[in-house]
């Protein structure tokens, strides 16, 4: 008896050293999925151009960051470097060290460079605040940074936002230093003059509130239709989507299917997500809290992926990190609103905005 079971157990070892050889040998003929030679990115996987606004210093003298930018985005916009303050800080200077800096790193890493802004009632500089002449001179003032601006970068920015919330939120026009000093068609001959210094550019009106405010979304969508209709150079509408994780899906897919039904190009242009717009000094950022972030990000991303293909230009995020965004400071509070956390590493919000690309 004993001897039939040591025979047993023998034969049983033979068969599972048998086995095992086997599913070793069949292993070694499936063929194994090469490791990518790169680590996976936004824009590898998002089926439209992605970018960020980014902070010329940080590019320069941090290069975890500028890895990152370089990493993960094909298209840029300048946070700051390429406003009229940044720009022409003087009557007869401008300043383009910036912004060259951003468009050679644009162009040494293959990046879509989108410029912002050429006309806003923020970042003007004494000079111009202090200016005084006659209508005229007004206009030629206006048409001298635009042209001066978009000449400098012909050929090297793709696209303009060539006027910046030019809108209340009631939907009534700003009442700023450019409707006073130009009259209220001014922002249509903005876009010809972008339209006459660089002819391919494509040029968009920038604004927020599309998706907090319908009234101000019609405003803006009524203003870019009839700039369309009277044949002024207008290609697209900028929604800044400076949002938050409580604002309902429905608000943010009737902005983006409102842009997406003027026919003209849609670029969420400076997303970024809030968790905290109570303000409360002591907030956690929570697990729950980044999932619910999460969570609006992919339907962002997945609602602006659902509309026509040629009409996507892309989803740019508003700074890169949450150690760099610009809620925390203005706001004086703590925020999370990224993608990316203050060490650089990727949240839920980053997985989402991949899973929302399919
Ligand atoms: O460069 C000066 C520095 O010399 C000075 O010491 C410091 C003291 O306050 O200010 C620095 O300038 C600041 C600049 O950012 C650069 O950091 C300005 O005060 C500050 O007002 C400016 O804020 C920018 C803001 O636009 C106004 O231009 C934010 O970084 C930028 O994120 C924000 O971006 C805007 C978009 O252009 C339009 N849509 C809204 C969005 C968020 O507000």
């Amino acid at each position: 008896m004993k001897s039939l079971l040591s025979k047993c157990f023998f034969l049983g070892m033979l068969l599972f050293v048998a086995a095992c050889t086997k599913s070793t040998k069949e292993e070694d003929t499936v063929p194994v999925p090469p490791k990518p030679a790169v680590d996976t990115s936004l824009q590898k996987f998002l089926p439209f151009k992605v970018g960020a606004a980014v902070n010329i210093n940080l590019l320069k003298n941090n290069y975890r960051y500028s890895n990152l930018v370089a990493k993960e985005f094909n298209s840029l916009t300048a946070e700051n470097a390429m406003k009229f303050s940044a720009l022409h800080p003087s009557e007869n200077t401008f300043s383009w060290s910036d912004a060259d800096y951003l468009v050679s790193f644009a162009q040494a890493n293959n990046k879509r460079i989108h410029g912002h802004t050429l006309l806003w009632h923020q970042s003007v500089p004494s000079w111009v605040t202090n200016f005084q002449g006659d209508s005229a001179a007004w206009e030629a003032l206006v048409k001298t940074h635009i042209q001066t601006v978009v000449t400098h970068f012909k050929g090297k920015v793709t696209s303009w936002d060539v006027v910046n919330e030019a809108l209340e939120d009631n939907g009534t026009m700003r009442n700023s230093l450019w409707l006073q000093k130009l009259g209220p068609d001014y922002i249509a001959r903005c876009f010809q003059y972008a339209h006459e210094a660089d002819p391919a550019a494509l040029l968009f009106y920038n604004d927020y509130g599309h998706e907090y405010s319908a009234t101000k979304r019609t405003a803006i969508i009524n203003l870019v239709t009839s700039l369309k209709n009277r044949g002024i150079p207008v290609h697209g509408i900028g929604m800044q989507f400076h949002t938050r994780y409580t604002q309902p899906d429905a608000n943010l897919a009737a902005a983006i299917n409102t842009a997406a039904a003027t026919g003209l190009q849609v670029h969420i242009s400076e997303l970024d997500i809030a968790v905290n717009p109570e303000n409360n000094p002591s907030l956690v950022f929570t697990p729950a809290l980044k999932e619910q972030q999460a969570s609006k990000y992919l339907f962002v991303v997945r609602t602006f992926n659902a509309i026509t293909a040629n009409q996507k230009f892309g989803i740019t995020t508003w700074n890169v990190t949450d150690a760099d965004s610009w809620v925390p400071t203005h706001y004086n509070r703590p925020d999370w609103p990224l993608p990316f956390d203050a060490n650089y590493a990727r949240k839920p919000a980053y997985y989402s905005m991949i899973e929302g690309g399919k």
